[in-house]
């Protein structure tokens, strides 16, 4: 661990501040601020809301961060920090404060992508072996990558609309849960019947790694308009256990084979939605069921952190693929793919 860099990780692509300082896999420290409070009186992410929160939490979560580690400023030998993808104003404040620490410390900066973050996620604690099939499912994506290794990545299909965690939010808002709507779900599904709405499970067998949640959330949108306007009572847990269950379905589906496709010995799932349990449960079944195995991240870095930064950058040091100063927050940018 000696030779390991100390990193101090940014991560506020969204409605989370976070900063954590890792050393290789080992974290020395990771908190993370959430917004949450801020943004569910609107039902969904306020873009400015976020940034102004961001601004007020950052230097004191920095200060916080080294304080738990038992670390200062000359300790730390890297700057890293989610340059993208994510809200344009609230990945701003984050690569600011990481090249204004990094250009005074006279240290490296290492921007990470966000999505990349994520599926550095699995790694405390774990030997993974490749090729590795990961399904990143968060607010805002839904894709299936094929990890040959750690920065080599194939993309084998993501989402053509909305997000599952995106579907999740929204179909808990209508049934008047609060954002964010995946805890929610899940909570309110334990007491569900999942049978009891037949529910659309897009492009189940669509023979390709693509997904579509927009049509799901769309029937349970029609069915609920259906049930009022007929006046039938209904529980909002079937309507959430039944969601949950087709959601999940396609997801499942769709890993296990593209693991078989691709001859993958590991599987794993990261991002907001792999801290479902009944998703996990689901898919520990199946990998079981065909001798794959199984990694998921621990769930404190299944949602936005910043310890998976530190990961993924300590990948970037060890190989001396640092960011320059001119590197700019590109809230649209896509996974680095390597083919
Ligand atoms: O990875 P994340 O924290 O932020 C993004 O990068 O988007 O993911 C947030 C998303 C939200 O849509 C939230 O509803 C969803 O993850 N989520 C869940 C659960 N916990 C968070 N979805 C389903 N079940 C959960 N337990
Ligand atoms: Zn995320």
């Amino acid at each position: 661990m000696k030779n390991l860099p100390a990193i101090l990780a940014i991560e506020t692509s969204c409605d989370e501040t976070a900063v954590a300082i890792t050393k290789g896999t080992k974290v020395l420290s990771s908190l993370v601020s959430s917004q949450i409070k801020a943004h569910q009186q609107y039902g969904g992410v306020v873009p400015e809301i976020a940034s102004r929160k961001h601004v007020s939490a950052i230097n004191f979560l920095i200060d916080k961060a080294l304080e738990e580690a038992k670390m200062s400023f000359k300790d730390i030998d890297a700057v890293a920090v989610s340059g993208g993808p994510g809200l344009v104003g609230a990945l701003m404040v984050g690569v600011t404060a990481a090249k204004t620490l990094a250009f005074s410390l006279e240290k490296p900066l290492i921007a990470i992508n966000h999505v990349e973050a994520h599926i550095f996620s699995i790694l405390p604690e774990r030997k993974i072996s490749f090729p590795l099939i990961c399904l990143v499912a968060s607010g805002g994506h839904t894709m299936l990558v094929n990890v040959k290794g750690f920065g080599d990545y194939e993309l084998l299909g993501q989402t053509l609309d909305d997000a599952a965690g995106e579907a999740f939010d929204k179909v808990a808002k209508v049934l008047g849960m609060s954002y964010p709507g995946g805890p929610q779900i899940e909570k309110a599904a334990k007491e569900g019947n999942k049978k009891k709405y037949k529910l659309p499970k897009p492009l189940i067998y669509s023979g390709d790694y693509r997904f579509s949640f927009s049509g799901l959330k769309t029937a349970v949108i029609y069915k609920l308009r259906d049930l009022k306007a007929k006046n039938v009572s209904y529980k909002p847990a079937d309507m959430a256990a039944s969601f949950q269950d087709a959601a999940s379905e396609v997801l499942v589906l769709k890993t296990l084979i593209a693991a078989m496709e691709f001859k993958a010995e590991t599987v794993t799932i990261v991002g907001g939605v792999a801290s479902n349990n009944y998703l996990r449960e689901k898919l520990e079944k199946a990998t079981k069921e065909y001798g794959i195995k199984l990694v998921l991240p621990e769930k404190e870095f299944s949602t936005d952190n910043a310890a998976m930064v530190g990961f993924a950058a300590s990948h970037y040091y060890k190989n001396k693929r640092f960011s320059n100063f001119e590197f700019s927050v590109n809230p649209n940018w896509l996974l680095p793919l390597t083919q």
